[in-house]
């Protein structure tokens, strides 16, 4: 029974851990290849997610509502898991392939707070969208889409604060 309490304490500190600091089991144990593989996916697979409720908005169309309940709700779970994408020890000295910039490491908070607010404002996005009201939407689209440029720029070559140019 001692054995049983300790087992789940430790279990249980080890969530809490893991929690404060974003690092997930998966990207701890996981090679710093496949993390880096794992995070150019995600980062390529946000803005078709996103592209179906903007282009549908921009172009003045009557939108599919529920399609756009459903890119603008996988969006935002995609722009969560960014955090936990970049632990230490893949950058550049591992895999000179990676954009990851040192600043990501060497500004950890601000970084954190950058992707915080993209994952805050896709929320705030997928909360809009579910509730189907087209105006929330719109008012909505323009600062998810901005709150990539905290870390690059727009295009898919650009670099920024926290991502190297394509060379
Ligand atoms: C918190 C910082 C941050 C935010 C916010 C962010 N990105 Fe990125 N993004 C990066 C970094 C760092 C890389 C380079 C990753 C690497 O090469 O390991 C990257 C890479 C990319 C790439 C290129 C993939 C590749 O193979 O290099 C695309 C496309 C991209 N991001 C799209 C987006 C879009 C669209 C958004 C907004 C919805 C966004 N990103 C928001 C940090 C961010």
């Amino acid at each position: 029974m001692q054995r049983v309490i300790h087992f789940a304490m430790a279990g249980l500190v080890a969530a809490l851990a893991g929690f404060t600091f974003v690092e997930p089991a998966s990207a701890q144990s996981a090679n710093p290849a496949a993390v880096i593989q794992e995070r150019q996916e995600l980062m390529k697979n946000l803005f078709p997610a996103f592209r179906p409720v903007r282009d549908e908005v921009q172009a003045g169309q009557t939108p599919d509502l529920d399609a756009m309940a459903t890119a603008a709700r996988r969006y935002a779970d995609l722009t969560k898991k960014i955090v936990t994408l970049f632990p230490a020890g893949t950058g550049r000295e591992v895999n000179p392939d990676t954009r990851a910039k040192p600043e990501i490491w060497s500004q950890r908070a601000e970084f954190e707070a950058t992707a915080k607010t993209l994952a805050d404002e896709a929320e705030k996005l997928a909360v809009v969208a579910a509730t189907k009201n087209i105006d929330a939407i719109l008012a909505q689209v323009g600062p998810t889409g901005q709150a990539c440029g905290g870390c690059h720029g727009g295009p898919a070559t650009s670099g920024g604060k926290f991502r190297f140019e394509k060379m």
